[in-house]
């Protein structure tokens, strides 16, 4: 049986990613934030998962705005980095783990999540600043095999709050009837509050972030419960990217011990936040 053992919460914000690539982490306008990031890499660190799930939303790189899925999983044995307009970022390509991915998709149809299947895709920020998040220096490859899980949340209407919190179950159940003994490290990505267009432009909202960070440990229920159009109002039309931090939650047990979590405004146009739960009830940390 495979378990899930952490979950991470993190933005995705393509300028850490930048910042990072470029050496400027202890540099005055990021230090603060990289710092908020090293009690969770050093957690994560000792505890490396066999596969880890990313959810995430790609930015019309890797697909086409024609053609936007509002959930879609990975099935590939390789994921190539998607050149954004200013060439590939040097991080290596992601490596699949199609035997768990297949289980996946056929686990989350049977349970009526009917998926678009991406037999071949490119990730974009969205995905890899969250493993630069989670490992800073991977090398010449990732630490383990990562599979991409997709929510629209780009283009209106988004899939509810609530129906990603009951994927985020759905993918747990799914984990867990995997018949190998694995380990997985479950990325939900995006938010915090943020607004990158129209007059809101700039838009941050750090009570409801406060409020959000608080709750997605200990009532994740509450937070599906609000509708896109409050999620938009509150947390920004580009803060509604949160609620792939639900798909995370979900896949974990109701109760889980918070490992660390940081709050750092603004990273670029974004409340950038972090948040890393142990799963593994019961056991020394
Ligand atoms: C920014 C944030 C995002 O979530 C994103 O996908 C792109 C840009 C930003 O704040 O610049
Ligand atoms: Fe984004």
């Amino acid at each position: 049986m495979a378990e899930v053992i952490w979950g991470l919460a993190t933005s995705h914000v393509p300028s850490i990613g930048a910042a990072m690539d470029r050496g400027k982490t202890d540099d005055p306008n990021w230090k603060a934030l990289f710092d908020g990031y090293a009690p969770a890499r050093a957690w994560l660190a000792e505890h490396q998962p066999d596969v880890a799930i990313v959810v995430y939303n790609d930015h019309a790189n890797g697909i086409d705005l024609d053609f936007v899925p509002t959930f879609g999983l990975g099935t590939a044995e390789r994921y190539e980095v998607a050149d954004e307009g200013f060439g590939r970022r040097p991080v290596p390509d992601v490596i699949g783990h199609p035997e768990l991915s297949l289980h996946l998709v056929e686990s989350l149809i049977d349970e009526e999540f009917d998926l678009t299947v991406f037999q071949e895709l490119a990730v974009d920020h969205g995905f890899t600043v969250p493993l630069s998040v989670w490992t800073p220096d991977p090398g010449d490859a990732w630490p383990c095999p990562v599979i991409p899980l997709l929510v629209n949340v780009i283009q209106y209407p988004q899939p509810t709050a609530a129906r990603c919190y009951a994927l985020g179950q759905a993918l747990g159940r799914a984990i867990r009837s995997y018949p190998e003994d694995i380990t997985v490290g479950v990325l939900g990505t995006g938010g915090m509050s943020h607004q990158l267009a129209g007059a809101r432009a700039g838009f941050i909202n750090p009570d409801f972030d406060h409020m959000w960070m608080e709750t997605i440990e200990t009532d994740p229920g509450q937070l599906a419960a609000m509708s896109r159009e409050e999620l938009i109002r509150k947390a920004g039309s580009e803060g509604i990217e949160l609620i792939m931090w639900l798909v995370m939650r979900g896949a974990m047990d109701d109760r889980v011990t918070k490992v660390h979590s940081d709050y750092f405004v603004p990273a670029s146009n974004t409340a950038a936040g972090i948040a890393l739960f142990d799963n593994r009830n019961g056991q020394p940390a």
